[in-house]
């Protein structure tokens, strides 16, 4: 019960904390495709660690239906997530988003199509995902990172950067376009995209 109450304080604190249009909490209830979808993947979760996957596919796509986010049952997803218009977001599978992480439509955290078991990206707190961003495979993206509308992410991401571009490249470390900082960290991400694919 305790942990229903904390889901929507945190999810109506995510929205009124990062969605200037929002106008009231019965605003968000009644319109906030984001927060049914999160509401509707903790059931769908609940289903799926109970091994009751099948019904839990089937929950899932009900609401994908109603919402046009598409969140697998088996993604880990904290509370305080933010999820802002959705539609076109699509969650895979062994995906996990910690809390305050934002989300926008068209976002995907994928798979590349070439790895087994933890196959979609971790999201860690407070990290931004711009409108139609693709982040694909089992990599990370650091705490406060930020990436680009439109980037494509192949390797993972430090903390408290911005990357973007295809493939997203650095282009701001702790807000600053600090050159040398920069190629530093572009040849880290270069070394172990690398060394992750040999
Ligand atoms: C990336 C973003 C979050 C800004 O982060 P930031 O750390 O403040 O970065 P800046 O705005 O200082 O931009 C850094 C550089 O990246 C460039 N850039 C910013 N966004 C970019 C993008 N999506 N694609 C390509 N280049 C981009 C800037 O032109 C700038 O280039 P420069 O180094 O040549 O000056 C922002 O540009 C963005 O993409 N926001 C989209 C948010 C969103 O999804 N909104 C949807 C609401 S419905």
């Amino acid at each position: 019960m305790t942990r229903q109450k904390d889901f929507w304080k945190l999810a109506i604190a995510a929205i009124q904390e990062n969605d200037p249009a929002s106008r009231g909490v019965l605003e968000i209830l009644l319109t906030s495709p984001g927060l049914k979808a999160l509401q509707a993947h903790r059931v769908s979760h609940f289903l799926w660690q109970h091994h009751l996957k099948l019904l839990a596919r089937m929950h899932a796509q009900l609401w994908r239906f109603f919402t046009q986010i598409e969140i697998h049952p088996g993604a880990e997803i904290a509370y305080g997530v933010f999820i802002d218009h959705g539609a076109g977001l699509v969650i895979g599978e062994t995906a996990v988003i910690e809390k305050g992480v934002k989300l926008y439509h068209g976002v995907t955290l994928g798979g590349t199509g070439h790895e087994k078991g933890k196959r979609h990206p971790t999201i860690h707190e407070n990290a931004l995902i711009s409108t139609h961003a693709q982040v694909l495979g089992p990599i990370e993206v650091g705490a406060n990172a930020k990436v680009g509308a439109g980037a494509v992410v192949i390797s993972s991401v430090p903390p408290d950067v911005t990357v973007v571009g295809v493939p997203a490249r650095v282009v701001r470390v702790h807000g600053k376009k600090d050159i040398t900082e920069i190629m530093t960290l572009e040849e880290r991400r270069e070394a172990s995209y690398h060394s992750a694919h040999l």
